[in-house]
């Protein structure tokens, strides 16, 4: 069943006050509410049967107003409940069991390691009791906890007011949260749990208290994430004046999640993943992570909370908002290029895929099958693209006043991607009417560039052609509002101002098929430096030549165009070697690149992470994703062979970085110091691409005395990747010796050997998941092995024969039993089958064939496969 955004109508019941009443037990929880529920005014005459969502819940009685309902006057469905009403005002009790020890969907009320916790984001409060569980039904909730002892800590949202003994031993809690919420962002957690405890001073004075909750055995990995909670709180409070509100403020840690973590009020529940750290337990990339989401939770309290959907076709108001402002906030923390340059190689990857294959979507879906699937890179990713595009057109101040009305006028509403738009255009007087296609049309736009100069009377024009190819459901789209960040170098690589202010960089207004923008006054033909700091989530097309693609990386200011130039000469030159290679000839790697690269590598100016980003060959998703006809095959060869020449050539470069970059300080966790290992690790990935011992033995050395996670996995990754048999096993077996103990480190262990092009290989991945730390009912472990492989081990995946794909598809449908949600997602790779040539896209296909034809699929799963089958 496909539901739709036409079909919208407001809720014929509100429910102005929520009470729980939980009484756990793994095997059989009872829950009991009672609703304060009153006909919505906005909703028309009569009263209409009152329509409750229920999933899996075993019913044990319904009452109004304290007179038990009889079974005449209400309807149980496999989806919920309808009751007849006779009043437009009354308070409705209800008694139901579920079973949180079966609950292996990981939604609803589930358990993980003992703990009770929940998701409710997006239908999951539904697996928990009957409720309009619907975002615009916005109830105040009290929440009472009855547990045995066993269970020590008894949260939920917003404020402890009254805790006490029950005469047969166990305990409860009562939490009360005064602001009205919708269902999804109720949460529960019962557990033996330890906490770490802060406090916040906010920008008015009050005090919050600030606790993070985890098993005994993580305590010592929260201080990191506690230190960027309260840098969080901090900076929302400088760039949105955006104060918390309650009286504390709570994280929790779960080992099974399916996402990496929720912002339910005041109780956010993380992916253990997403929050445990320590120096020597997780790499930078995990710290920066950590920072990032509980960022991006903590920001929700506001985009998502006080402000929340009408429903979930407006999902990217909140997450698109979100992402865009925890992007923001990892800038301002670290190393803004950086920063830029990773989102735009996952959006690159990743979102420009998903927007050209069958599951593609605008940024507002019009209809979904099952709103878990729409948890995308669409929605977040290009969402917060196309939030960033509206403060590229107001600028910072315009922007901010447009946030502040859009959070005053709407405080405790629920509202819609029209409201924000809206509040942008009042708050400074300007007309998005176009701009609102991002929100409508599906697709990757293309801009064509062409460009001319006229020496006789100093004009210099960019002439911009857009268009988007067509995605399911959308033939024709109409042209986009595309803010296209420009500067123009002239032949001493300098910008040249462009108008009487002498502004070197402009913002173009994108708005037709075609459009010239013309500058006067130009004295020589100049080099356009197009769609700075990636300004739109477009693909540009301009000619550039090697020699222009040179100049830039040499003079470009822009950082992130500067990599940009570097990634356009690096794929330039694989696909002359992907050509060669099936062509049959020697394959010779374009000397432009390589005296690229080692000017790169010798500049001592540029911050050394943006350095390691510009030697990193564009991925073989990357490349795979930017061509229209993948030959996986030919991908892998040719960037083998780059990455070769590359190491052979610069080895006394890649040396002498190596050592440059190397220190004895103590770990921090730093951009400086991240910045420096990144490099440093770069350099020794690409010295033992030659296999030669002496580099060999720099990456054992370094795996022997690595005093951080990050020094100490990336040495690992390079032995197993290029070291002998005997090297790789007995490093693996070390380290796995060192740290099976601790959950995270396993799951790196997990992923790296599953995602090694070299020893990653399929029976390796089917051994690993016999191994006994490997868990099929625990996300974070399926992503490591399962996703490590079909994801990230693009070679082994791809293999001739299709046993990759025919894994993949044995794994989704076990999967699927078991947790629909991650099986739908882990298909993904499968999906994309049209892209590539023969003989691997039949393979896909039949692999995907075989997922549709094993038996009854769940929603989820169905819907994905079924898109994409056709
Ligand atoms: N709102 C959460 C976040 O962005 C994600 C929750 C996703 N849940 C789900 N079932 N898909 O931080
Ligand atoms: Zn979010």
């Amino acid at each position: 069943r496909t539901i739709y955004l036409k079909d919208y109508r407001v809720p014929d019941y509100l429910v102005d006050q929520t009470r729980l009443h939980f009484e756990l037990q793994p095997s059989g929880t009872l829950v009991r509410s009672e609703l304060h529920i009153r006909r919505n005014p906005a909703a028309g005459e009569g009263l209409p049967p009152l329509a409750l969502d229920g999933v899996e819940l075993e019913l044990l009685s319904v009452a109004i107003d304290g007179r038990e309902v009889d079974d005449q006057q209400f309807r149980v469905s496999p989806e919920g409940l309808s009751i007849d009403v006779d009043r437009p005002e009354f308070v409705l009790e209800i008694a139901n069991r579920i079973h949180p020890q079966d609950n292996t969907s990981l939604e609803g009320l589930y358990l993980s390691n003992g703990m009770y916790c929940t998701q409710c984001e997006a239908e999951g409060f539904r697996k928990i009791t009957y409720y309009p569980d619907r975002p615009d039904v916005m109830s105040r909730f009290t929440t009472t906890i009855v547990a045995s002892r066993d269970y020590p800590v008894l949260l939920s949202n917003g404020n402890e007011i009254d805790r006490g003994d029950m005469e047969d031993g166990r305990h409860f809690v009562t939490w009360e949260d005064p602001f009205a919420k919708p269902a999804y962002l109720f949460a529960l957690v019962a557990g033996d749990l330890e906490h770490v405890e802060d406090s916040f001073t906010t920008a008015s004075g009050r005090e919050v208290k600030l606790q993070i909750f985890t098993e005994a055995r993580n305590i010592g990995k929260c201080d990191h994430a506690m230190r960027s909670l309260k840098k969080a709180m901090r900076w929302d409070e400088e760039v949105y004046g955006r104060e918390y509100d309650l009286d504390i403020f709570m994280i929790v840690a779960v080992d099974h999640f399916n996402m990496g973590a929720m912002e339910n009020k005041g109780l956010n529940i993380f992916n253990s993943a997403c929050v445990l750290a320590s120096p020597e337990t997780a790499t930078d990339t995990a710290f920066q992570r950590i920072e990032a989401i509980v960022a991006h939770e903590y920001f929700h309290n506001w985009s998502g909370n006080r402000v929340t959907c009408r429903d979930w076709f407006q999902l990217s108001l909140k997450e698109g908002f979100t992402v865009f402002r925890d992007a923001e906030f990892s800038a301002d923390m670290n190393s803004r290029a950086v920063k830029r340059i990773e989102d735009v190689s996952m959006l690159r990857t990743a979102q420009f895929a998903e927007d050209a294959g069958p599951m593609a979507h605008p940024v507002r879906p019009d209809s979904y099958m099952e709103i878990s699937n729409f948890y995308t890179l669409t929605i977040y990713e290009k969402g917060a693209e196309v939030v960033r595009m509206i403060h590229t057109l107001l600028g910072e101040e315009a922007f901010r006043r447009g946030s502040d009305l859009y959070f005053e006028r709407h405080d405790g509403q629920a509202v819609t991607c029209e409201d924000f738009v809206k509040a942008m255009e009042d708050a400074n007087g300007v007309d998005l009417s176009q701009f609102r296609r991002w929100y409508s049309q599906a697709g990757t736009p293309v801009l064509d560039i062409s460009d001319d100069f006229d020496a006789a009377s100093g004009e210099y024009s960019l002439t911009v052609r857009q268009s988007c190819p067509p995605s399911p459901g959308q033939v024709e789209k109409e042209p986009f509002h595309i803010p296209l960040k420009i500067a123009l170098l002239d032949s001493a690589g300098k910008n040249l101002p462009l108008d009487t202010s002498g502004a070197t960089e402009q913002v173009l207004e994108v708005t037709e098929a075609e459009q010239t923008f013309r500058f006067e006054g130009v004295s020589e033909k100049p080099l356009p430096s197009i769609s700075r700091g990636f300004s739109s989530p477009v693909k540009v097309r301009y000619g550039y030549s090697k020699e222009q693609l040179l100049f830039l990386m040499r003079f470009e200011s822009d950082d992130f165009n500067r990599w940009d130039a570097c990634q356009r000469l690096a794929f330039m030159a694989m696909e002359a070697l992907q050509q060669d290679y099936r062509a049959g000839r020697d394959m010779r790697l374009s000397p432009e690149l390589l005296s690229a690269y080692r000017s790169v590598l010798q500049n001592r100016e540029l911050d050394p992470s943006l350095v390691a980003e510009m030697l990193s060959l564009p991925t073989a998703q990357v490349l795979a994703e930017q061509t229209d006809e993948i030959d996986a095959e030919a991908i892998v060869a040719a960037r083998n062979f780059a990455e070769a020449e590359l190491a052979r050539e610069l080895e006394e470069d890649l040396l002498a970085g190596y050592h440059a970059f190397s220190n004895d300080r103590p770990y921090r966790p730093e951009a400086g110091d991240i910045a420096e290992r990144r490099l440093k690790n770069t350099c020794l990935a690409y010295l033992c691409v030659t296999e030669k011992p002496e580099y060999l033995d720099l990456a054992q050395a370094q795996f022997d005395s690595a005093g951080n996670m990050t020094d100490s996995a990336a040495a690992l990754a390079t032995l197993v990747d290029r070291g002998s048999d005997e090297q790789a096993e007995s490093a693996l077996q070390e380290f796995y010796r060192c740290w099976h103990a601790d959950t995270q480190v396993v799951e790196l262990w997990f992923a790296l050997q599953a995602s090694s092009s070299q020893r990653g290989s399929l029976d390796r991945v089917r051994a690993l998941m016999q191994h006994p730390a490997f868990e099929l009912k625990n996300p974070n472990k399926v992503r490591s092995v399962i996703g490590g492989f079909a994801n990230r081990n693009f070679t082994q995946f791809h293999r001739a024969d299709g046993k990759g794909f025919e894994f993949l598809a044995e794994q989704v449908v076990a999967l699927d039993r078991l947790n629909p949600q991650v099986a739908a997602r882990l298909v993904t790779p499968l999906t994309r089958w049209k892209r590539y040539r023969a003989e691997l896209s039949e393979k896909m296909h039949a692999a995907l064939q075989m997922v549709m034809e094993s038996g009854e699929l769940s929603r989820d799963l169905y819907e994905v496969v079924s898109k994409s089958l056709v």
